[in-house]
């Protein structure tokens, strides 16, 4: 039996799995994040096995250390791992491992919700509603925009941008344009998408561009204010991804002016906290990071991070197994 340590409340398909693999499971008992120090000493001398950790705990070599040389993995409850420090895991042979596949319909839902919302000014016309200014039916009231047939930009065509792509061709007869460190001919030939090997053409020609490239040195501020300069001013930005890919202050900026006609995002550059201005602003839709949040995901991550742990305790190569 080995010990395994959780650092929050998670859906309990998780640590169910666990213990009916015959493991002991330790979940946190704080109603929140743990900080540093915390987890610190959650971890330290304990002699756990494997942790299950989320995209909120920073999880660098002093946590590392703290768990131990007998620690075999560290197990994601996310997509994204950002918030680890992998050379450090490397050296110290430890595996990581994260929870692909099983969120890409959600996110990509959540972000067809954000493109839909913002284009029909749905959370606008809600607050507009709720206090008490809709008084009849006008021709020219919160006119919107149509997502059908425009051109759907798509930032990274990984599993979640190419189910966006999917969604925006399919159901709505939308041209996509795309960008990705690797061109998919074969993505090409299905949906008529056209490849843009400079990402700055997918900021000039797409009226809807969403962004789904993983958080790297090379994509922090990847929609910076020059980029959001090249957009048209019709055009929306859509960011399911990770926060820091978007320079908020930038955004807040072109919004503000009408560089760029709206946004809608789920991340924020310094989570929780957004940038101030954003929330003032009508043309932005903002949601909590919950693009994944629905009860069949959540369960489903919840699951697969607890399969990665017992292929790992098992001595096995854990089946989502970060390189
Ligand atoms: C992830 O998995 O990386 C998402 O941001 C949260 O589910």
């Amino acid at each position: 039996m080995a010990k395994i340590f959780i650092t929050r409340q998670i859906p309990k398909t998780g640590p169910d799995k666990l213990r009916a693999s015959g493991h002991e499971v330790v979940v946190s008992e704080k109603d929140g994040v743990l900080t540093k120090d915390e987890l610190v000493v959650a971890l330290q001398g304990k002699e756990y096995d494997a942790v299950l950790c989320l995209l909120t705990d920073k999880i660098d070599d002093d946590i590392f250390i703290a768990a131990g040389t007998q620690c075999k993995i560290f197990a994601n409850y996310a997509v994204g791992f950002d918030n680890i420090n992998l050379d450090v895991a490397k050296v110290r042979g430890i595996m990581i491992t994260n929870t692909p596949g099983v969120l890409t319909d959600t996110v990509a839902e959540h972000a067809f919700a954000l493109m839909l919302s913002i284009a029909h000014r749905v959370a606008e016309a809600d607050r507009f509603t709720r206090a008490g200014k809709y008084t009849g039916w006008a021709p020219m009231m919160l006119l919107g925009t149509d997502v059908s047939k425009k051109t759907i930009g798509i930032v990274g065509l990984g599993r979640i941008g190419s189910r966006v792509a999917y969604h925006a061709a399919k159901g709505f007869d939308a041209k996509i344009i795309y960008y990705d460190i690797r061109r998919d001919e074969n993505f090409e030939k299905e949906f008529s998408a056209e490849f843009k090997e400079n990402v700055d053409d997918i900021f000039r020609e797409a009226d809807f561009i969403s962004i789904h490239v993983p958080l790297l040195p090379t994509t922090k501020h990847l929609v910076d204010a020059r980029r959001l300069g090249l957009m048209k001013n019709t055009a929306y930005l859509i960011n399911t991804s990770r926060g820091p890919i978007v320079d908020e202050k930038a955004l807040a900026d072109a919004l503000s002016v009408n560089i760029i006609k709206g946004a809608a995002i789920d991340v924020f550059e310094h989570e929780p906290a957004v940038y101030s201005t954003l929330l003032d602003l009508e043309n932005i839709i903002l949601t909590p990071h919950i693009a994944s949040a629905t009860d069949e995901t959540r369960s489903k991550m919840a699951e697969l991070a607890a399969d990665n742990i017992i292929s790992a305790l098992l001595g096995q190569t854990p089946p989502n197994l970060v390189k």
